[in-house]
């Protein structure tokens, strides 16, 4: 699967009325699987080791409007394998958002009334335990696809947005995105390190509490530790800040200043962003520059990581 390169964009009128430069990171277009979002660049690296691997079905969990279920199953219809999904919670009463895409692709879908990301892990072993069983070569991908092998192409996209900043003659100050299972922001931080940039970095939970979501993170950057060509080394790292102070009520669950983002973009730069995680990784952005943590003169970039299907299933 061929990883696209996305755009790097100045947003001038967003820019203008928050008094800082911000550019934003277009992973929303890095669409040629169904709407892809920051998930291709992960599933680059593991459904290339699942066929290496020799497998046939292609297993993964989220809650049933989840975007990294939705594009592994299309990455996995791609790449000739068959996807299930072992989805927490229970079916939806409505066929909306990734829950209507899934049924599209004719995605065999499971739910398994999990509630907690160890239930949604165990019910995924447990049903591919069931599929090898009957003779099938399960891959199993875990939430969120956040393992250090998946979070090797962010270092990649950490590296190719360097090439793009380097091209507009940019650096940046602050890199702000959504920290959802922590993959994500695990790349662009050892990408960060290897370039020994001074970019801090900031990753706005829309899920987790703090310190869960620096486990996930530190776990993944442990593995990258492993994996990775080039190794950082202890005083490269900047290190990074992880916050939940934009989480509302909880996974999924709009919140007020996440929507003004959302709307603010939308109407500004007609770029859209999801209630679940972007909206409120913006909100996180915007409150930044707000209270002058990012201060006059810094330039920011927003890492757009995409999810607009799972919009639609707001009223
Ligand atoms: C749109 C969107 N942004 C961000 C994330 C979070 O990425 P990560 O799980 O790598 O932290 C997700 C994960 O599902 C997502 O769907």
């Amino acid at each position: 699967m061929k990883v696209i390169e996305t755009p790097l964009q100045f947003l001038p009128r967003l820019s203008e009325l928050m008094g800082r430069e911000i550019w934003i990171k277009r992973d929303d277009l890095n669409g040629d699987i169904l709407t892809a979002g920051n998930k291709k660049r992960k599933l680059a690296y593991l459904l290339a080791d699942a066929k290496q691997r020799g497998a046939d079905t292609i297993l993964t969990t989220g809650g049933p409007n989840s975007n990294h279920a939705r594009a592994t199953a299309a990455a996995s219809i791609q790449m000739g394998f068959t996807p299930v999904l072992v989805l927490a919670g229970r079916a939806p009463d409505a066929r909306r958002g990734n829950y209507l895409l899934n049924s599209l692709m004719g995605v065999e879908m499971k739910f398994s009334g999990a509630r907690t990301q160890e239930e949604m892990e165990a019910a995924l072993a447990d049903f591919a335990d069931q599929l090898a069983q009957q003779g099938k070569r399960p891959y199993v991908i875990g939430v969120g696809g956040s393992n250090g092998l998946g979070s090797l192409g962010y270092l990649d996209a950490y590296e190719e947005m360097r090439r793009q900043a380097e091209q507009a003659g940019i650096r940046f100050d602050w890199l702000f995105a959504a920290a959802g299972s922590g993959g994500t922001l695990a790349g662009l931080i050892y990408g960060r390190d290897l370039a020994r940039d001074q970019t801090r970095i900031v990753g706005i939970s829309p899920w987790l509490k703090e310190e869960k979501i620096r486990q996930q993170i530190d776990r993944c950057l442990a593995e990258l530790d492993r994996l990775a060509e080039r190794k950082r080394t202890e005083q490269t790292g900047l290190g990074y800040q992880v916050s939940d102070a934009y989480l509302g009520k909880g996974y999924g669950v709009p919140t007020e200043s996440g929507m003004e983002a959302l709307r603010l973009l939308a109407q500004t730069e007609a770029i859209l962003l999801d209630h679940v995680y972007t909206a409120k990784a913006m909100a996180g952005c915007l409150d930044f520059i707000r209270r002058g943590t990012v201060k006059p003169g810094e330039k920011v970039l927003f890492w757009h990581t995409g999810g607009a299907p799972g919009l639609f299933v707001l009223e």
